[in-house]
């Protein structure tokens, strides 16, 4: 299974999962692009879904749909699912709540679609307002090796890194992260965003200590997870 990134609009990103014959289009937000990529490739673009329903992520849908006649398994109803087989693989989705309650996440072999849950450099805005679920889905897709690769549904690398060092401004790590940005192809490490990311750090003693002196609960992780969400 292959991974295809598509960018549109200012910052969104979308996705072709492919095999040998065929492709899996997520959030397809660049129809035009996303066709002709699967048809130099020789593959049908028969499924089409989405990491979440928010406008941005939705708005490529009719008009791909239109133009491939391919089949839609609509966000909300695809999270009761395990997978969506491509020519014999496993595409797994996995129904990760938080940003929204229908977000979904899915991986491709090590490579994870995250949507807007687990960004490169940051996580999404909690607008469920569901932050045990975020935190089960954060710990989720934080359960996968190091060396699995993040593919988000934004690209807020620049954003996020100049946040994040207002946060750690000694953290050496984050110049090596910039290092390895390409607005090309917008990609990280989960062991790379271990090191950067403040809100899969909030276990990080600088970041405990920062917000037990502001007097946020830290005893448990479940409590630094809401205390970093609440807090930065
Ligand atoms: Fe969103």
């Amino acid at each position: 299974m292959e991974v295809r990134q598509f960018s549109y609009s200012s910052d969104n990103l979308g996705y072709l999962i492919y095999g040998t014959d065929h492709a899996v289009a997520i959030d397809p937000g660049a129809p035009d692009e996303m066709i002709a990529f699967a048809k130099a490739r020789g593959v049908t673009i028969e499924i089409v879904t989405n990491t979440h329903s928010h406008y941005d992520h939705v708005q490529g849908n009719r008009e791909m749909l239109g133009q491939t006649g391919a089949k839609f398994l609509d966000c909300s109803a695809l999270k009761e699912r395990k997978f969506i087989e491509i020519d014999g693989e496993r595409l797994l989705v996995f129904h990760t709540p938080g940003h929204m309650d229908d977000c979904l996440s899915f991986k491709a072999d090590h490579r994870l679609i995250t949507g807007d849950t687990l960004f490169n450099g940051t996580v999404g805005n909690s607008f469920s307002e569901d932050l045990e679920g975020f935190f089960r889905s954060i710990k989720l897709l934080t359960s996968f090796p190091g060396e699995s690769l993040i593919y988000a549904g934004h690209d807020y690398v620049r954003a996020s890194m100049a946040f994040a060092r207002t946060i750690e401004p000694d953290n050496p790590d984050i110049d090596a992260y910039l290092d390895k940005y390409d607005s090309g192809h917008v990609v990280s490490t989960l062991a790379d965003e271990f090191k950067v990311n403040p809100y899969l750090r909030f276990n990080h003693p600088t970041l405990v200590a920062a917000m037990a002196k502001h007097g946020l609960p830290v005893a448990t992780e479940y409590e630094r997870w809401c205390s970093v969400m609440e807090f930065y």
